[in-house]
């Protein structure tokens, strides 16, 4: 395996890892039986993929931020911070996935360990969560970080909550 020099850190989409967040999602996309053809459009023009996806958005009716999980050159994976939960709770604070070559490294912990100490300097001090029951790995990532149970959405996803004040800033 790769290994990485620098600790992986959330941080605003960057065209630094261009080729690493092509072939990243590109397998995983693949892996995932999903969508590619986004791909040809982001690596046609990746300056202004990363341009539309830099800063505060409002997506899914809330103001919404997407950070990359980079180490140097390498990416990892994704995560959206939203401000507040979609309606109905239908998708919780935060979002995220890891591309399939860097499974099972720990990555998705620290990455929401990280995220959570962006969301207290937000104000945000208990995050939602909402996975499906099935998801175990997920669950696992969020359980590790904290998260409490609270029934679920109305689409029937669990729903976790994650006091931001007692998960460690440092690492
Ligand atoms: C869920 C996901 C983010 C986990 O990423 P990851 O970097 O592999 O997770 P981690 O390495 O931090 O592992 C977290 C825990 O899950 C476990 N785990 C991870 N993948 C697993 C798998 N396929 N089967 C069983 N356990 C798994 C790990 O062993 C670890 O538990 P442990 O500390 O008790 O050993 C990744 O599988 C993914 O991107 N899935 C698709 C998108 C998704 O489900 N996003 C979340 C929506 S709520």
């Amino acid at each position: 395996m790769i290994a990485l020099t620098t600790p992986p850190r959330l941080a605003p989409p960057t065209t630094r890892v261009r080729v690493s967040y092509l072939t990243g999602e590109q397998a995983d996309s693949v892996h995932r039986g999903r969508d590619t053809d986004w791909l040809a459009d982001a690596a046609r023009d990746f300056d202004g993929f990363v341009a539309d996806r830099v800063g505060v958005r409002e997506r899914w009716g809330v103001p919404s931020e997407v950070f990359w999980f980079t180490s140097d050159e390498h990416y990892i994976g994704s995560l959206v911070v939203r401000h507040e939960p979609p309606e109905d709770d239908l998708g919780g604070h935060i979002g995220y996935h890891v591309v399939r070559p860097w499974h099972r490294r720990g990555h998705a912990t620290e990455m929401l360990r990280q995220a959570t100490v962006i969301a207290r300097g937000l104000g945000i001090d208990r995050l939602l969560l909402t996975v499906e029951e099935d998801n175990g790995p997920s669950l696992r990532v969020i359980e590790k970080n904290g998260g409490v149970h609270d029934g679920r959405n109305p689409d029937g996803q669990l729903r976790l909550w994650i006091d931001t004040a007692s998960v460690p800033s440092g690492g």
